[in-house]
C-alpha cells in the first residue's frame, strides 16, 4: 500500500499561507459561510466589554467572515471599522451587513494603515491575524510593523490596556 503521507500533496495546508493574501481570497471563494476562528462573541464578551466601552470607536483587523462584530453591535457597540486583506472577503461582508450603518468593511493591509490617523480608534480587536502574520517569512518583522500602527490609533491607552489585559488572559486561561 501507498504511504499515504508521501502521496498527499501537503501544500495546500501549509500554515506558511496564512501570511498570504492569495490564499485567503481563494479560501473565501470557495467558501465564504460565517466562520469564527478560536472563539465567537459569547466567549469573549467577558472581556471586550470589561475593557471597551460601548461608545468606542474600535477598529476590527483581519475581520475574515467572522460574527463577532455583528455579535458586538447586537450587544449594544456603535461604531465598529472591520478591515481585511482579502477583497473577496470584505465585499461579501459589505453586502451582507449593508443595512447595520454600525459595520463598516474596507480591504486593507494591516501592515499598512495609513488611511487612518493617529488616535482614530479607542479600542483594537485582533483574532487570528497576528497568528496569520507570524506565519509568513518575514515574520518577526511584520508583526512589530502590525503593533506599531496599531499603538498609533489609542497609544495613549495601549501600554497600561495591555499589563490590564495580560493579567485578565492569565485569570481567564
Ligand atoms: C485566522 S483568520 C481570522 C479571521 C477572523 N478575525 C476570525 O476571528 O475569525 C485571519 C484573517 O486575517 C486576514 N489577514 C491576513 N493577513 C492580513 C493582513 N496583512 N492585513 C489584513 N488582514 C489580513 C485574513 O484574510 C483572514 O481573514
Amino acid at each position: 500500500m501507498e504511504d499515504d503521507n508521501l502521496t498527499r500533496d501537503r501544500s495546500a495546508c501549509n500554515s506558511c499561507n496564512y501570511s498570504d493574501a492569495t490564499y485567503w481570497n481563494k479560501r473565501y471563494m470557495d467558501d465564504l459561510s460565517t466562520f469564527d476562528w478560536y472563539q465567537c462573541y459569547a466567549g469573549l464578551s467577558p472581556l471586550i466589554r470589561r475593557f471597551i466601552p460601548l461608545s468606542s470607536r474600535v477598529l476590527m483587523v483581519g475581520c475574515g467572515n467572522a460574527a463577532v462584530s455583528e455579535d458586538m453591535v447586537k450587544d449594544g457597540y456603535q461604531n465598529i471599522i472591520n478591515i481585511d486583506i482579502s477583497p473577496i472577503v470584505i465585499e461579501a461582508m459589505q453586502k451582507k451587513y449593508c443595512d447595520v450603518p454600525q459595520l463598516e468593511y474596507m480591504t486593507m493591509d494591516v501592515l499598512d494603515m495609513s488611511s487612518f490617523g493617529d488616535c482614530s480608534f479607542d479600542a483594537v480587536i485582533d483574532k487570528g491575524t497576528l497568528d496569520s502574520i507570524m506565519c509568513g517569512m518575514a515574520a518577526p518583522c511584520n508583526a512589530e510593523i502590525m503593533l506599531s500602527e496599531i499603538s498609533r490609533f489609542c497609544f495613549l491607552k495601549f501600554y497600561s490596556r495591555q499589563c490590564q489585559l495580560i493579567e485578565a488572559c492569565c485569570f481567564w486561561f
